[in-house]
Formats: C-alpha cells, sequence, structure tokens
C-alpha cells in the first residue's frame, strides 16, 4: 500500500483550515495534514518534517508564500502550490516562474477538491523529480564519455598527457573570470577536453617524433581540427563544441587553419582556447624540446595579443596568472 502523503497547510485563516481538513475527512488513510499558521512556524516545522506537499496562502502575517520557493524549482526539496484569495494573472505568472507547481484560487469547489488535486500534484512532482534526476545522471555520462574520448587520444601521445585537462582548466577559468553563460562555459569544458581528439587519426610517430616535421607530415597534423569537426558533428551538444574545436588554431590575424578566420569570425569559446593550449603547450615539455616554462609562454600571448590572439582574453589570462593560477594537473 501507498504511504499516506504529507501535507503541509499554511494558512492564517482559521476558517479555510477547518475547510481544507474537512475536505480532507473522508480520505485519512491517504494523507496526513499538518497546518501552520506563519511562514516562521512553517520554516520551524520543516526542519524536522519535509513534507510531501505544501499548500500555502499567498498572504501571510510574516510574508507571502512565494518566500518559500527557491528560484530555482530544481532545488527545492518539495513542491509549493499557492492557494490565494484573489486570482490575477500576474501574480499567477510570477507564482510559476518563482517555481511554485501550481497557483489556485480558494473557492467553496478547490477546497472541495483538494484531495484529488494533491494527489495528482504530487504524481506531477514525482515525475519531475524522476525526470531531473535522469537529466543529471545522462549528463554525469556525457562528461565521463568525454574525459574517456580524451583519454583515448592522450594514451597514443604520451608526451602530452594531460594537455588536453590542463588546457581545460585555463581555458574554463577564463571563461569564468569573463562571466560567460552557462551554455558558453560548458562548451568550453567540452571542447578543450576534446580538443586535440582529431589526432586520433595521425600516426603516432608524427605526434612523438624529436625533430621538426617534414612538410607533409605538417599538412597531415594540421587535418586534426577537421577530423574533430566531424567526429563530434553528428553529437546534439547544447553548443557548437564541433565548431569550436574545428577553430582552435586559427588565429586573429587569419594565418591560423583550418580556413585562416579572421578574430570577428572565430567563436569567443575557440579564442579562449587557443590562448590556453598556447600557453599550456609552451609551458610544457613537447618531444621536440624542453618546457620553456610559463613565463616564456606569457610573453608569446602579450606579444601576439590582438595579432594572434585575442587581446581581452589575453587580459584575463595574464591576470590569472598574476593573481596564482597554476595547473594542478
Ligand atoms: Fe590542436
Amino acid at each position: 500500500m501507498r504511504n499516506a502523503v504529507n501535507v503541509l497547510i499554511i494558512d492564517d485563516d482559521e476558517a479555510h483550515i477547518e475547510l481544507l481538513k474537512r475536505a480532507f475527512d473522508s480520505h485519512r488513510a491517504s494523507f496526513n495534514l499538518s497546518t501552520q499558521s506563519t511562514l516562521a512556524g512553517a520554516r520551524l516545522h520543516m526542519q524536522n518534517n519535509i513534507p510531501d506537499i505544501v499548500l500555502c496562502d499567498w498572504l501571510l502575517p510574516d510574508g507571502t508564500g512565494i518566500e518559500l520557493l527557491s528560484p530555482n524549482r530544481e532545488a527545492t526539496l518539495f513542491p509549493v502550490v499557492l492557494i490565494t484569495s484573489h486570482g490575477n494573472e500576474e501574480l499567477a505568472v510570477g507564482a510559476m516562474k518563482a517555481g511554485a507547481l501550481d497557483y489556485i484560487v480558494k473557492s467553496p469547489d478547490t477546497f472541495a477538491n483538494m484531495p484529488d488535486f494533491v494527489v495528482r500534484a504530487h504524481r506531477e512532482w514525482t515525475h519531475i523529480v524522476a525526470r531531473k534526476e535522469a537529466e543529471i545522471k545522462l549528463q554525469q555520462v556525457l562528461l565521463q564519455t568525454v574525459e574517456s574520448l580524451s583519454l583515448m587520444v592522450e594514451k597514443r601521445d604520451p608526451y602530452t598527457a594531460g594537455h588536453q585537462k590542463k588546457v581545460c582548466q585555463l581555458a574554463c577559468a577564463i571563461a569564468g573570470e569573463m562571466q560567460l553563460d552557462h551554455n558558453s562555459q560548458s562548451g568550453i569544458y567540452i571542447a578543450s577536453i576534446l580538443h586535440d581528439i582529431g589526432k586520433i587519426s595521425i600516426p603516432a610517430e608524427y605526434l612523438s617524433k624529436p625533430g621538426t616535421l617534414d612538410p607533409v607530415e605538417f599538412t597531415i597534423i594540421k587535418s586534426h581540427p577537421q577530423v574533430a569537426y566531424e567526429m563530434l558533428k553528428s553529437i546534439d551538444f547544447d553548443s557548437p563544441v564541433m565548431k569550436i574545436v574545428q577553430q582552435h588554431h586559427e588565429k586573429c590575424n587569419g594565418s591560423g587553419y583550418p580556413f585562416g578566420l579572421k578574430c570577428q569570425d572565430i567563436l569567443l569559446e575557440a579564442r579562449i582556447i587557443t590562448v590556453a593550449d598556447v600557453v599550456e603547450a609552451i609551458s610544457s615539455h613537447r618531444p621536440y624540446r624542453a618546457a620553456l616554462g610559463i613565463d616564456v609562454a606569457l610573453k608569446e600571448i602579450s606579444t601576439n595579443a590582438g595579432e594572434l590572439y585575442d587581446p581581452d582574453v589575453v587580459d584575463i589570462c595574464l591576470k590569472l596568472f598574476k593573481n596564482g593560477f597554476k595547473f594542478s594537473f
């Protein structure tokens, strides 16, 4: 048998509470009712008794029911239904935007039908929570898959092990400092950790060659952004990950590859990854040279800011290192 649904009613009008209690009278086995007349009392009550659903009057002696809602509905532990004496479209929209599960106007009918309404609302909430949990799980699996793909490239190229992770760390720090929106930041995370995935198609001996590459070898190496684009283009990411990866070797003055795009035609996310990539590559060991160190790397980006690299991104990157940023892998 299903457990009884714990319903918390918050209302300062005794008569309304009585009407509600009467409506639930013939369904006692299915519901546990608790009542509070203020927000403060409700908050105290909820510390030890998390309800399955809250029916909250709009106007209370110590505030409005909307204060119970989190600005982010997903963060709310239980559904809140706001009940008001006077319906008004603006209030209803505000309540739903704030995260209320529903908004209803008091009437003899709504009170009488409240048990059925609560059952439906509680079921709807259970579905919302289950869907949200599934989305979170899917997102975790996506990130784990992306990290596995990233490792796959580095397994073939042990000389640059950790490169993508470090580029990701710096690119994300720059994006955070620039206060980019959530979509751009998550695009930068995925694109940076995968930015060299196209190297999977390059013979391993070219990747670890100690000397200079000949023109043919270099042409093949230069194909990796386009290969990455082809690999990623059928994945329906929320942000243009495949384009960001495709553009990570473009340079502001048009001297980059594969298309020779100019600064304004390169995605900001790609311009950020370019700077992070250059800084990490110069400061670390490579098969054909020893590590040059972070000072040389920062000099490269500041000398060529505006020419090769986005000057705003360079400024933020320099500021991060000035404030103590360090690669932690
Ligand atoms: Fe690359």
